[in-house]
């Protein structure tokens, strides 16, 4: 049981894909987006996590700057995970902190956990760390940067996590105290299943893919992000907050 009368509200930031040179990925201003997003999140947010491609070009440390000193105007505690863009130590450089994969910590007696999936596998040793963790009774949130379930004729599919199985063996004595894997990487708002654990997507902070169109279609969807509400009756609640088009003006 969640220990406390409050709600937990935190923010899902994913794939701001920040690029300080030419700031636009397919069509979308990265950094006008990623400052939008920032703005739009208020004082009952007790923490953020951002689930990967935070950059587009994995060794342009510019790029890391840039997203520094926008997200400095969180104004609570903001976690990182990498995605498959990222440079693992270079964000660890330019952001601090995080950079041991899981990280985790508890509010209100539900452990949130981080994992690092940048390479499109967890890994014998990582999935170890998280079976130790879930050996806690707490209920727990898990999330990472890759998608876990296959879509129906999606070219997606070729680019999700490649150890699910391994995962899934992991998960197994835990699954009723996990309430949620939660993933950004597909560019699209999505709620699936995996064993039995519900799984969200989120939609990316610039252009979203459209899963079911030509390999790396994009759709005409706002930048956006997800605001959870987690009630002390453990029920998640999702709200798709989308910022103001940020689209490429041409002339
Ligand atoms: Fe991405
Ligand atoms: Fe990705």
């Amino acid at each position: 049981m969640i220990q406390e009368e409050e709600a937990i509200r935190f923010v899902q930031l994913t794939d701001s894909h920040v690029r300080a040179d030419d700031r636009f990925f397919r069509g979308v201003d990265t950094i006008e987006a990623l400052g939008q997003a920032v703005a739009m999140i208020d004082d009952t947010v007790r923490f953020v996590v951002h689930t990967g491609d935070l950059i587009s070009r994995p060794a342009d440390t510019e790029s890391y700057e840039v997203y520094r000193s926008i997200v400095e105007g969180v104004g609570c505690p903001i976690r990182h995970i990498p995605g498959n863009h990222d440079d693992t130590q270079l964000m660890k450089t330019a952001l601090g902190g995080d950079g041991e994969y899981p990280w985790d910590f508890t509010i209100q007696g539900v452990r949130f956990i981080g994992l690092d999936s940048a390479s499109g596998v967890l890994g014998t040793d990582q999935l170890n760390r998280l079976a130790t963790l879930l050996t806690n009774k707490e209920p727990a949130v898990v999330f990472l940067h890759h998608h876990l379930c296959p879509m129906d004729r999606s070219w997606l599919n070729q680019f999700a996590l490649e150890d699910t199985d391994a995962l899934a063996e992991v998960l197994d004595g835990a699954r009723a105290r996990v309430l949620a894997l939660i993933h950004g990487h597909i560019h699209f708002d999505g709620t699936f299943d995996f064993h039995g654990i519900p799984v969200y997507s989120a939609p990316a902070l610039t252009a979203q893919f459209d899963p079911y169109g030509e390999f790396l279609d994009i759709s005409p969807g706002p930048p956006a992000f997800v605001e959870f509400t987690l009630s002390r009756n453990q029920e998640l609640v999702r709200t798709v907050r989308t910022v103001r088009a940020c689209e490429e003006r041409r002339s």
